[in-house]
């Protein structure tokens, strides 16, 4: 054999969607990356504004992007969204399972926490990525294939708290919709992040505090990552780079799962 090796890490004429995509998260930079490799992007939050602005800003640039508001918890809402992706781009080849709940959720013992609040935390961050991805695949049929992404995190190794547990359970939901889905050519797949500089992510672990510095100590690098340091995963898992993987959950987080 001889000759170099060609690998397509484009998304020309694909269509994406990525929800919790307002600024100041990861789902923009998810939006943004996307974008950049060619697909035209649909942009999804429960604040809609914050959606809009992040779609404007990739068409300022040059992209193909729309905002749309949808709470993901609710299934009409969910099947407009899908709806207005494909009328507007013309169908659907990925989702980006990205909005969740984090910041707000109980981070006691988990028996100390209100049930209504755990059925709310269950709803967004396990229900609303089943609700999305059972919307989304019939356009994903239609075009012979599709990319499921769904953003865990290192939070679910072991789960200790109400979130780490949806996060887990979104690991469940990953490997049963690669199976089922596989025979259609749509992939399913996870990136476990461990510490994130988004917005929200600083929130919870700002500069200086104790639990920082314990994190700092105990993983294999330095654990904290840029949103953009997840990138390449996400067009790995995306792109016809990596067709031939599904059900897998990729850590993304300077050995943060190494941890003793
Ligand atoms: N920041 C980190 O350290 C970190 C680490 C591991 C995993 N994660 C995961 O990465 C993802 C993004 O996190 P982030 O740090 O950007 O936080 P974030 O709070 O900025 O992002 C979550 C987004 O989801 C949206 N959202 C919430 N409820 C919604 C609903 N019902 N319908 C539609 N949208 C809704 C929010 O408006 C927000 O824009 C989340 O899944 C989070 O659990 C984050």
């Amino acid at each position: 054999m001889s000759g170099g090796v060609s690998v397509d890490w484009s998304l020309d004429g694909k269509v994406a969607i990525v929800t919790g995509a307002a600024p100041g998260g990861i789902g923009e930079t998810y939006a943004r990356t996307l974008a950049a490799a060619g697909a035209a992007v649909v942009c999804a939050d429960i604040r809609e504004d914050g959606a809009a602005k992040v779609a404007a800003g990739l068409e300022a640039e040059g992209h193909r992007a729309i905002g749309v508001g949808v709470d993901i918890t609710d299934p009409d809402s969910v099947e407009s969204m899908t709806g207005t992706a494909a009328s507007a781009f013309g169908g659907v080849d990925v989702l980006v399972n990205n909005a969740a709940l984090m910041a707000t959720v109980h981070p006691g013992p988990v028996l100390e926490c209100d049930y209504g609040h755990w059925k709310h935390v269950m709803d967004v961050n396990l229900n609303g990525a089943y609700l999305c991805s059972r919307s989304v695949v019939p356009y994903m049929r239609e075009r012979g294939g599709g990319r499921i992404v769904n953003q865990t995190s290192g939070g679910a190794y072991p789960p200790s708290t109400l979130y780490g547990i949806t996060k887990l359970a979104l690991v469940g939901l990953t490997t049963t919709l690669a199976r089922d889905l596989g025979p259609s050519r749509i992939t399913a797949n996870a990136i476990a992040p461990g510490m994130v500089e988004s917005d929200a992510g600083k929130g919870l672990v700002p500069e200086g505090s104790a639990f920082r510095e314990m994190i700092s100590q105990v993983a294999a690098m330095q654990p904290f990552a840029e949103p953009e340091e997840l990138a390449g995963t996400l067009l790995l898992l995306t792109t016809p780079a990596g067709n031939w993987i599904t059900g897998q959950v990729i850590h993304v987080d300077g050995g943060w799962i190494l941890r003793p």
